[in-house]
């Protein structure tokens, strides 16, 4: 890999170390090698995790929509300054926080951001109760992991139209924050530990307007707690 492109898709190396293993592992895409963002690759093959998402899912969310957010991207920084910067330093610099719409650079850059994340929270054989200090830190912050899959997935479930459900640490305990369109909590500086998309093209074509089973999966069978464990063993 590049050394430019390894850059842009790190974040820097606080934050590439806050993600811990290699969520951010970047495989050069042919029709988009010369461009300043990448697509970084899926940290598993399009049908890992069927039964619960399916290879089509995945083939046009990850590789429709968040190709499409990292080519928009593309477009938007061309010739200009932002093409020499990381994509965390676009989110918080394009970022306002009390516009009622975002502009196209927020939009896409966060898109990008919040969608990697969202693929590596994820991981085939996934799912049910961590252990160890992940467990710990729940416990502590929820009194139980059942209070917090229940605090979780009420907020997934009430998120008007679009937006991200996420798990965060953020004055010395985990709480779970929801944000609408592409917002996210680094923008706030509040680091996220992982993320459910909830938005419809992340379950439409497989649970149709049943959100309540695609967060239930997302539970039972899918979430990476290695992930999330090594984000908070880096904060
Ligand atoms: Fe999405």
């Amino acid at each position: 890999m590049q050394r430019r492109a390894f850059l842009k898709w790190s974040f820097g190396a606080a934050a590439m170390a806050t993600f811990g293993l290699t969520p951010f592992g970047c495989s050069r895409d042919p029709e988009n090698s010369n461009q300043p963002f990448q697509l970084p690759s899926l940290p598993y093959a399009l049908d890992a995790l069927e039964p619960y998402i399916s290879e089509e899912t995945l083939r046009i969310h990850y590789g429709k929509h968040h190709r499409g957010y990292v080519a928009n991207t593309n477009h938007l920084v061309a010739n200009t300054s932002l093409a020499k910067r990381t994509l965390i330093e676009i989110m918080r610099q394009s970022f306002e926080p009390k516009a009622c719409r975002q502009s196209s650079i927020f939009n896409n850059t966060a898109q990008v951001y919040n969608h990697t994340i969202y693929w590596n929270s994820m991981t085939p054989e996934g799912g049910g109760e961590p252990g160890g200090l992940m467990l710990e830190w729940i416990e502590k912050s929820f009194g139980s992991f059942s209070v917090f899959r229940e605090t979780f997935s009420n907020k997934a479930r009430k998120q008007f139209a679009s937006g991200w459900t996420w798990l965060v640490l953020l004055d010395g305990k985990l709480q779970v924050l929801t944000t609408a369109n592409a917002e996210t909590p680094i923008v706030h500086g509040i680091q996220p530990l992982l993320v459910l998309d909830v938005w419809e093209h992340a379950y439409y074509l497989d649970y149709k307007n049943r959100r309540d089973q695609y967060i239930d999966v997302f539970f039972d069978h899918l979430i990476n707690w290695e992930f999330a464990a090594n984000n908070l063993g880096e904060i």
